[in-house]
């Protein structure tokens, strides 16, 4: 089923960041939107993530509508964000930057929970991390700790925002393949990144976000 994104807007004041976007995405590919900065990416992504309000239009996931759930471990089951900072909470273990808000949500029981985290964990090659601090860890392991954060409530859809800003070349294609790999497990990816290299490596499809709309014919050219 996937994503549809129907005539989504938001304006901060006067700022009009988009207006009437709409796109889908089906289960099990990668959507990728490139942009210069400032061009509204990162506010897109939390728009989908509920971080912000959008201003009109309707966020369809698996067919249900997710600016209509009130429930946040409904919205988390649904849609998972990795930011572009990763976020951690610098005073929590590896480990319990993972298991904190499922068991704060009470989304499953405390062992579950656990064991969800150690299976990501060695899934994405950084269970020796357990217990280690995010000061403690180089970025792509940094990055990896938010991705398996990301996916503890096995949301349909995952967003990535600049996932490689921060890495060199050889992290950045271990980021890029894990990325891949969730998709053919069956998620739905939404990529967000200035990097048009990068973007047209992942995406199954990429656009282009330019002055509040989405492009495909101007990127389109450029991949081809
Ligand atoms: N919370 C906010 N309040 C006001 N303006 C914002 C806010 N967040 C982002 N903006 C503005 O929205 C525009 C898009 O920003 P952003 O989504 O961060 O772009 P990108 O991720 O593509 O670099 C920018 O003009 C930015 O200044
Ligand atoms: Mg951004």
């Amino acid at each position: 089923m996937g994503l549809v994104v129907e005539k989504i807007s938001k304006s901060f004041g006067e700022i009009k960041v988009f207006e009437k976007l709409s796109f889908e995405v089906p289960s099990g590919k990668v959507f990728c939107i490139q942009g210069k900065s400032g061009e509204g990416k990162t506010t897109l992504l939390r728009c989908l993530n509920r971080l912000e309000q959008l201003d009109e239009g309707r966020v369809l996931i698996d067919g249900e509508n997710i600016l209509e759930m009130k429930e946040n471990r409904k919205i988390g089951s649904k849609i998972g964000l990795v930011f572009q900072n990763y976020n951690l909470f610098p005073h929590l273990t590896v480990m319990e930057n993972l298991t904190i808000m499922p068991n704060h949500l009470k989304a499953a029981s405390k062992d579950s929970i656990l064991n969800k985290a150690i299976e990501l964990l060695k899934s994405l090659e950084i269970e020796d991390k357990k217990d280690m601090y995010p000061y403690q860890l180089s970025g792509g392991q940094k990055q990896r700790v938010a991705i398996a954060r990301a996916c503890m409530l096995n949301p349909s859809v995952l967003c990535f925002d600049e996932p490689t800003s921060a890495l060199d070349n050889e992290t950045s294609s271990k980021i890029s393949s894990i990325i891949k790999n969730l998709a053919n497990e069956g998620m739905t990816v939404i990529v967000v990144t200035h990097d048009l290299k990068f973007g047209k490596d992942i995406g199954d499809s990429i656009f282009k976000l330019e002055n509040g709309k989405l492009l495909i014919n101007e990127i389109t050219k450029i991949v081809d």
